[in-house]
């Protein structure tokens, strides 16, 4: 077991998603990590999350170098590092922290371009500690199915499918109004938890992929593709299927509800949420039986930051490190790159350009 040391973190982001670290995460976690340090350009942000933490003004920092700044100058001694900043500007925060032997946990995906996730990559050395948040791995039935997958409980896996299906037809009602007028909302944004989802449960690498998205006729809330239809080879021969829409107009299959199934020689499992069932036909008699899932005390987000203070305290946890989540992430970018083009794309043609 790891050796347990409270943590000083410095956070990157003071907005949406870095509240829930603040208010939510560090709370719950307070005997295992404290924030010691904020980065944000809006200083009206970092105002109001570094005032009740006494961190106001000296320990907030209003630009990405400043924070590095005090570290190199000693003023800020952080243990380790949460970046939780718009995926264009993560490859700074982690590569600056890279480069000070600070452990960090990055916000996905871990570049919204190929070139900095490889140069990541590239420059990783044992001692670095990078890890990518791919919360949805920490769910009852995505860790039951992927053990039951592993043990061969459905005999050898043949074909793996994900269906996501949420209403944002709405304009705005994703976030705000900037994922309803970008290209590909889908690809760029939540594919990448759904890739790595069909890796993890399936235990199969992605190698080649077709990717066709479009807007319905008649929406007008969406200026790039939001439905997906993905189609891909994985090692071992297995077959994925992917199939999301964000202008859903039937019964949900939204975060954390997203139905995964799972074709094996012997039968099939199938996840909605938290429910987990096997099927397999017996004398030509369907037979379904329900998994009982092992309660876990963490969940989401929670469970990979637990997993993450874990690791950099010499824990033997797997945590999604930058060549496992290089395997999601070239499956998006080929996935862009396809939807493009039309055409089936390998990974390993993918260079740097491929953002
Ligand atoms: N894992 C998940 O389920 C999940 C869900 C939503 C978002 N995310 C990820 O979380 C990250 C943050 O998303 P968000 O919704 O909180 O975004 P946000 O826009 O609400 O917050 C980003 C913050 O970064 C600040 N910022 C922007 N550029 C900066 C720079 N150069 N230096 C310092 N500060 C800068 C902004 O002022 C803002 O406060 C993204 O990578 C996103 O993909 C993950």
């Amino acid at each position: 077991m790891a050796n347990q040391t409270k943590q000083r973190a410095l956070v990157f982001g003071a907005g949406r998603v870095a509240d829930w670290y603040l208010n939510i995460f560090f709370p719950d976690l307070a005997d295992r990590c404290e924030a010691v340090g904020l980065v944000d350009v809006n200083r009206e942000a970092l105002r109001s999350y570094g005032e009740p933490r006494g961190l106001w003004p000296h320990a907030c920092y209003d630009s990405i170098d400043a924070a590095f700044a005090a570290v190199d100058a000693g003023d800020l001694e952080p243990t380790c590092a949460f970046v939780v900043l718009p995926p264009e500007v993560h490859y700074e925060a982690v590569a600056g922290c890279m480069k000070r032997g600070i452990p960090v946990l990055t916000e996905k995906p871990l570049s919204d371009d190929l070139a900095e996730c490889l140069a990541i990559e590239a420059a990783l050395e044992p001692s670095h500690r990078v890890a990518v948040m791919q919360n949805y791995r920490h769910s009852e039935g995505v860790r039951a199915a992927r053990k039951l997958v592993a043990v061969g409980a459905i005999g050898r896996p043949h074909a793996v499918s994900l269906r996501f299906r949420t209403d944002y037809r709405e304009f705005g009602s994703w976030d705000g109004p900037a994922r309803h007028e970008v290209p590909h909302p889908i690809l760029l944004d939540a594919a990448v938890h759904h890739l790595d989802l069909l890796r993890f449960v399936s235990g199969k690498e992605f190698e080649s992929l077709v990717c066709d998205e479009w807007v319905p006729s008649g929406v007008t809330s969406f200026a790039g593709g939001c439905c997906v239809n993905l189609m891909a080879r994985m090692t071992d021969g297995v077959r994925a299927t992917y199939e999301a829409s964000v202008v859903g107009a039937g019964e949900p299959r939204s975060w954390t509800g997203e139905e995964i199934r799972v074709e094996g020689e012997l039968g099939a499992l199938h996840v909605i949420g938290p429910r987990l069932w096997t099927e397999r036909l017996e004398d030509g008699e369907l037979v379904k039986e329900e998994v009982a899932l092992e309660p876990m005390r963490y969940h989401h987000h929670m469970q990979a930051i637990v997993d993450f203070l874990d690791w950099i305290e010499g824990g033997d946890v797997e945590v999604p490190t930058v060549p496992d989540n290089l395997g999601s992430l070239r499956a998006m970018f080929a996935a862009v790159r396809s939807a493009k083009d039309g055409a089936w794309v390998r990974l390993d043609t993918l260079g740097p350009d491929a953002a």
